[in-house]
């Protein structure tokens, strides 16, 4: 199986490559990336497809480190097979599910069970993430090395924080012993008492009740000082706040091993947006204000958020048109996400090598999976973006089963046109 991908522009923040390249693939695996590749001497070694990239963007496959794919349990709301399908489509080639399915994956039997249906229904690679605690309860902690042993990537029991720092520090030991990520979902529960929206004019104008931004960063200090202490590291899911970003920065600065990721909707979205009363504006964090959307930004400039996630949380009709005090929280992002990022590099906040890393090549760092380069013998995982193509979001024609998407009806700029796995095409479509 040879594959010859024609003059695109290579950008692989990994090699630090920006040029009009062509990269041959030869069974699945990056085998030669040059300026000019002979076809007449290559064709003599066997048959051989090319596509023309014709100057599109080709980059190191996108990955999604923060998803919920709901299979086991909701598959309602999403599937492996539906949420890979999505991925894909959104130029993603590796996507990390997290615990909060039903059973919760905290055991063995639901991560091999995740693996075994990727492997089976799956368009891209899965990386489950294991629950931190049993049943995501926060008192007891799983079996780290067991679930490592059956294909985990990492711990978290996003969707809850931990709320015991005691258990969240034996967690950072194990997993740093382990060389496994933990993922941590910062919400003090007592300040954001249930709170559905930021905590502010906004909010109490339109008469919402109101977590404030603090909830998020006093989480966000104790675990950086529990990295600092018991020298390990940590990866802050979901940053929304100011805050956030600046105490991120300071321990940074300091030499403690955190990092962090953000989503789209903290950069494009701010609390104003709510007073649509939409449901599918309500998240955690909740959308904050637009200073807090500023300092995402530069947050994401300076290399203080070292990734964009989706946190992709598919929710059904039912439970999304109803009052909002009753509606589930989270919007889904897979098949925006990048049209969205790539807004940043129109606004000169990100390179586009900048958006690349911190859409693929520091999650597969973070995640400690392969992935995030386009270096000679790796799986030929690849996305091509056509950054001038305009399209208009209509969430009844994404892959996703869940319809819960903010930015219905709007015009979006650039996409992903080709999808690659191992050198499979797992997604095509205008090019
Ligand atoms: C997520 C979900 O629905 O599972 N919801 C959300 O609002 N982000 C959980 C989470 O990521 O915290
Ligand atoms: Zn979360």
């Amino acid at each position: 199986m040879r594959l010859l991908l024609k003059g695109g522009r290579v950008i692989d923040p990994s090699q630090n490559i920006d040029d009009i390249l062509d990269i041959l693939i030869v069974n699945g695996k990056i085998s030669l990336i040059d300026n000019k590749i002979d076809i007449s001497e290559v064709k003599t070694r066997g048959s051989i497809d090319s596509v023309d990239i014709g100057g599109r963007i080709l980059v190191p496959g996108l990955i999604d480190m923060h998803t919920h794919l709901r299979e086991p349990g909701f598959e309602y709301k999403e599937t492996i097979e539906s949420g890979t399908k999505a991925a894909v489509a959104g130029g993603f080639t590796a996507i990390a599910c997290m615990a909060n399915t039903s059973p919760v994956n905290d055991n063995r039997s639901v991560t091999e069970f995740i693996l075994t249906q990727a492997a089976r229904t799956g368009r891209a690679r899965v990386y489950p993430i294991a629950a931190l605690t049993r049943n995501q309860e926060g008192k007891i902690l799983t079996e780290f090395a067991d679930l490592k042993d059956a294909g985990a990537t990492g711990f978290s029991d996003d969707g809850m924080p931990v709320t015991d720092s005691g258990i969240m520090r034996c967690a950072l030991e194990y997993a740093y012993s382990l060389d496994m990520p933990v993922i941590s979902h910062c919400e003090d529960l007592g300040l954001a008492r249930g709170g559905m929206m930021n905590e502010g004019l906004v909010c109490a104008e339109l008469g919402l009740t109101a977590s404030p931004d603090i909830a998020e960063e006093i989480m966000v200090l104790r675990d950086i000082i529990l990295a600092r202490y018991t020298h390990t590291r940590v990866h802050i899911a979901h940053v929304s706040t100011a805050g956030s970003v600046e105490a991120i920065r300071a321990a940074k600065a300091s030499g403690i091993a955190v990092t962090a990721e953000t989503a789209p909707h903290y950069f494009t979205l701010s609390e104003e947006a709510l007073r649509s009363f939409s449901t599918n504006l309500k998240v955690y964090p909740p959308l904050r204000s637009e200073r807090d959307l500023e300092a995402i930004k530069e947050g994401l400039a300076d290399g203080t958020i070292d990734a964009i996630a989706s946190d992709h949380a598919p929710h059904s009709s039912i439970e999304k048109e109803v009052e909002f005090d009753y509606a589930a929280t989270g919007l889904i992002g897979l098949e925006t996400s990048l049209s969205l990022s790539l807004r940043l590099v129109e606004e000169g906040i990100l390179s586009m090598s900048g958006l690349i890393k911190k859409m693929s090549t520091n999650p597969a760092d973070i995640l400690g999976v392969s992935g995030g380069s386009l270096r000679h013998g790796l799986p030929a995982d690849i996305t091509v973006i056509d950054p001038e193509v305009t399209w208009t979001v209509d969430a009844a024609r994404f892959h996703s089963k869940s319809r819960n998407c903010p930015y219905q009806g709007m015009q979006l700029r650039g996409r992903s046109v080709m999808t690659m796995v191992g050198g499979e095409i797992k997604y095509r479509s205008g090019l």
